[in-house]
């Protein structure tokens, strides 16, 4: 059906505008986008993200997470040297902890024999060239899924920091390059690092979760660690509130007084605005986490087929260096580093 006579448009017979500045001139072709990029991703960008499992099976996938796995020791440790080979920087594992390993004050958390204890030591030996991030917070190890103690209701905050030293201790003896308080306790950081510097550990970094919201993008984490069906209650009284961002500042200025060498914002997409905040005032290194939830999401709709993969994906990290983060954790970290590979 071509259209009527009347509302032909003749195109190029059009007057100029006569426009000075063209935005799209710089656009006209991939050389001239590749010279005119202002942020960039690479596999050095990337914190990868993994769980670890005490199970005669290689890989236990994670049901809220597909194509994530829980791995075994041995595995985790193949894995390590397969990130290192691609070119990620560290990894940041999380153990799931048996339920009849798991009491009140998390003591397991304190064993030099645990499954993140092992982990450690066993990839250390194999893939001394990969940095290994290690959470303190309670919540694998304690049976009501809290990050701290708790005494009735409240979790406690200086009782819980005088546990969560010694499993930074624990951590770092094990062989730990980096210690990452995930619980939003008052004064863990300082604490953390006064034991590590007393305990010969001067060298161990901190990269706190300074900015870490009470957020709902972390339930398939909890799936995977094994701790929603635990969770007694929610953790507002710890984690920030998502409708701060002033907070966010002042949390950032404390952990870094308080010797944080990294801060780490997260979850991530949602709260790029704190990223590029925190990036903005401090100028020190500013990581966020694209959290389980955000994998999530974007797995949903890839698996259905409604967004493509890579590209998604690719353009969901780049986000954050636009933000001005200096890295990213992020559960799609070998896929992304092999993407950056292929499109090299
Ligand atoms: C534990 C911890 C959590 C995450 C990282 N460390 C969960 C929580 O605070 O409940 C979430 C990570 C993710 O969702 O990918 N302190």
């Amino acid at each position: 059906f071509p259209a009527p006579e009347s509302r032909q448009v003749e195109v190029h017979s059009a007057p100029s505008l006569g426009l000075t500045r063209r935005m799209r001139r710089n656009r006209k072709a991939e050389w001239s986008r590749r010279l005119v990029r202002e942020n960039l991703l690479t596999s050095d960008d990337l914190i990868w993200p993994i769980f670890l499992m005490d199970a005669a099976e290689a890989c236990t996938p994670v049901e809220w997470m597909p194509g994530v796995d829980r791995l075994n020791i041995d595995e985790a440790v193949r894995q390590a040297a397969a990130a290192a080979e691609l070119g990620i920087p560290a990894i940041a594992p999380f153990p799931f902890v048996e339920k009849a390993l798991r009491d009140p004050t998390g003591s397991e958390a304190l064993n030099g024999q645990n499954l993140m204890c092992r982990a450690v030591r066993a990839i250390k030996k194999e893939v001394p060239q990969i940095g290994i991030i290690c959470d303190a917070a309670l919540d694998p190890y304690t049976s009501h899924g809290h990050d701290g103690v708790m005494d009735g209701e409240r979790v406690l905050n200086d009782a819980s920091v005088a546990i969560l030293v010694r499993q930074a201790l624990a951590l770092a003896d094990a062989g730990a390059d980096v210690i990452a308080p995930s619980d939003m306790m008052d004064g863990r950081v300082a604490a953390i690092r006064e034991a590590l510097d007393a305990g010969g550990h001067e060298d161990v970094q901190i990269m706190a979760y300074a900015a870490k919201y009470a957020s709902a993008f972390y339930g398939p984490f909890r799936d995977a660690i094994g701790t929603n069906a635990t969770l007694i209650g929610d953790k507002r009284t710890y984690q920030m509130d998502p409708a701060n961002s002033d907070e966010a500042m002042a949390e950032v200025a404390l952990d870094l007084e308080e010797g944080a060498d990294m801060i780490m914002v997260k979850p991530g997409l949602p709260y790029l605005d704190v990223v590029a905040r925190v990036k903005e005032h401090f100028r020190v290194p500013t990581f966020a986490y694209q959290v389980s939830g955000e994998y999530a999401m974007l797995m949903a709709a890839v698996r259905n087929g409604w967004l493509d993969g890579d590209k998604a994906i690719l353009e969901s990290l780049l986000a954050f260096k636009r933000a001005g983060a200096d890295g990213v954790l992020t559960y799609f970290a070998p896929r992304v580093a092999k993407a950056l590979k292929a499109a090299r």
